[in-house]
């Protein structure tokens, strides 16, 4: 079902990755962060997963026209965080769409902060339905908390339908030599020397992944606890946020091992022990004695 193979994708259109499913992202050479916004159409139905940036918004709102449907079909705007570079359209997308029963979905923390973008949708948490949507066909997306990884209210998103798991931050990578589809070359399956690619080559995908999670995520702990969550999952694909669309069991596995055995993630690439926090000075600190 998925197309897999990056040779023939035009950048300038959709790119229709499952059947009534879309990337509509705007493939930008210049830059090192490309934002992956999806569209699933069901029927007259449609939803729009991390929709963008407010910069991004003309081509991704161009490419979701280009597909066919109406702004009006769009019932809901699913935001899996709350970050800028997913939600800092919502004003454009409510302008557009222009109904008053249009839904904006996320978890309870992050719609606390979701609600600065937006002036007219009504909100709803994941908890509220349930950990599901249901389009009208009884199509169903899951709803799966991975908290931390990287904002405490963060989430993943199942199709039971095309098995495409949405993973917003995660798996997300940073890097110029973009593609949809994430390709490694055999040999790079299962590398032991990241540090010094046995190629030569200047670009590692495996390292512009890893680097990713290293800054963007909070801890080791909690990107476990996520990944750990999300191998219960039985997705056939993952497609994150930022980065490329995996699709290759391999790759999956050779991404998943390293990202467990990071040492250095978010808080853990700053302190290593908590024994470092030396918190001994306190009272003399604070204290009230004028002496
Ligand atoms: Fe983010
Ligand atoms: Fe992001």
């Amino acid at each position: 079902m998925l197309n897999i193979d990056n040779t023939n994708i035009d950048y300038e259109n959709p790119v229709e990755i499952a059947e009534g499913i879309y990337w509509v992202g705007f493939y930008d050479v210049k830059s090192g962060l490309h934002c992956n916004p999806y569209l699933i159409i069901d029927n007259e139905e449609a939803l729009v997963i991390d929709g963008g940036s407010r910069p991004d918004f003309a081509i991704v709102m161009m490419k979701i026209l280009q597909t066919g449907i109406e702004p009006h079909q769009i019932n809901a705007l699913l935001y899996q965080h709350y970050d800028p570079d997913l939600c800092g359209s919502i004003p454009n997308f409510e302008d557009i769409i222009e109904r008053s029963s249009l839904k904006i979905i996320s978890d309870e923390s992050s719609l606390e902060f979701i609600r600065h973008y937006s002036v007219s949708s009504q909100m709803i948490s994941i908890e509220d339905v349930d950990y599901h949507y249901k389009f009208s066909s009884g199509r169903t997306l899951e709803f799966i908390n991975t908290p931390y990884s990287h904002s405490s209210g963060s989430f993943v998103t199942f199709d039971q339908k095309s098995g495409i798991l949405f993973t917003s931050d995660i798996f997300g990578s940073y890097g110029t030599e973009w593609e949809l589809f994430f390709k490694l070359r055999p040999q790079c399956v299962d590398c032991v020397n990241l540090n010094k690619c046995p190629e030569n080559r200047d670009h590692c995908p495996i390292n512009d992944v890893l680097n990713f999670h290293r800054i963007i995520m909070t801890s080791r702990k909690a990107l476990k606890y996520s990944l750990k969550k999300i191998l219960e999952i039985p997705f056939t694909a993952l497609a994150p946020q930022h980065g490329s669309i995996i699709t290759d069991r391999n790759v999956m596995r050779y991404i998943f091992e390293q990202l467990i055995s990071q040492k250095d993630i978010g808080i853990d690439r700053i302190v290593e022990d908590e024994k470092d926090l030396d918190f001994s000075n306190l009272r003399e600190r604070l204290s009230t004695d004028e002496n």
